[in-house]
């Protein structure tokens, strides 16, 4: 088994400087090795840099359209090939506009084999606004209604691709969604549990009534990470942070669950920025989860350090 490790040094999406640093950060956190002492092979393809698309317009509803742009095509193209290579893509964000590509490469990768593609979308917002509802006009809080095909931009990739049905998104940890965005995932009908329904129902029936969803279906499951799902006291590291995330427990209780599924297709870690940080500690408890995910126990965890 082999995993991919596409770094993606993109901020352009967030509206402020940082998230550039986030591959450098995961790498620092020892990321390759985690996955590595798991048994997976590690191809680690670096970091992609595109040039900026020079026929997509400056727009300031979308703001950065030709960087954040040029970074949709690429990573679109390198999570397919790694899918269709039979690895599990992993993009080391990055700001969360990465994710219109690497959820368009697996719904590709996904139509090709025939088979649906599911996302669970771990995050304190729901990501679905457009250019014309954004209050903010940054793409990172526009990529499910990207790749959804609910969000009008230029062009940015061929008008063939497949999009992801909004009913098979599975969103969790919302606690922070704008007046307009709110209408967008009733009218297409997103599968959202907040925080309330976190602390009525329990995070692990929540997740294990998805799971049985997503194997129903047959489908690949894509699931997208941002470090402000968690709650900031425990991950500090991130542009966005809303009160009241989820736990290091509830995470963890989420990873474990997904690993033991078999159902996880491809993954995204956005939004880590390493220069709001406190000495690496978001960047270390992402790698943690993301070591859970991909198989370790908190029983066959080797202990370090006394
Ligand atoms: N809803 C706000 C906006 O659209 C915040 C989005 C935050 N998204 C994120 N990926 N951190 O501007
Ligand atoms: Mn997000
Ligand atoms: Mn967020
Ligand atoms: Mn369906």
């Amino acid at each position: 088994k082999t995993v991919t490790l596409i770094g993606i040094p993109l901020e352009e999406g967030s509206g402020r400087g940082g998230c550039a640093m986030g591959p450098a950060a995961y790498r620092i956190a020892g990321i390759a090795s985690a996955l590595h002492e798991l048994g997976y092979a590690v191809d680690d393809r670096g970091d992609l840099r595109p040039a900026p698309a020079s026929d997509l317009p400056e727009m300031a509803e979308a703001k950065h359209l030709p960087i954040v742009g040029a970074f949709t095509r690429a990573i679109e193209a390198e999570t397919y090939a790694a899918a269709r290579n039979g690895t599990v893509p992993i993009l080391l964000g990055g700001d969360h506009s990465l994710s219109m590509g690497s959820v368009s490469g697996m719904a590709r990768h996904a139509a090709e084999i025939d088979r649906p593609l599911y996302v669970l979308w771990l995050d304190a917002h729901s990501d679905f606004n457009a250019p014309e509802t954004s209050p903010s006009g940054n793409i990172h809080g526009m990529p499910v209604a990207f790749f959804c095909g609910k969000a009008e931009f230029v062009p940015i990739l061929p008008a063939d691709r497949p999009f992801v049905d909004p009913k098979h998104v599975y969103q969790i940890g919302i606690r922070s969604v704008d007046e307009e965005e709110r209408r967008m995932i009733r009218e297409n009908a997103v599968n959202v549990f907040d925080m309330r329904a976190v602390d009525e129902e329990g995070m692990g029936s929540i997740v294990k009534r998805i799971l049985g969803d997503v194997r129903e279906a047959g489908a690949l499951l894509h699931v997208s990470l941002d470090v402000d799902f968690l709650d900031p006291d425990v991950a500090p590291g991130v542009g966005t942070t809303v009160p009241g995330g989820a736990t290091f427990r509830e995470a963890h209780l989420i990873m474990e669950l997904l690993h033991d599924s078999g159902l996880v297709s491809s993954l995204d870690l956005v939004e880590l920025n390493p220069f709001l940080d406190d000495r690496g500690r978001s960047a270390r408890v992402m790698v943690e989860l993301a070591a859970s995910l991909f198989g370790r126990r908190i029983l066959d965890r080797p202990t370090r350090g006394g």
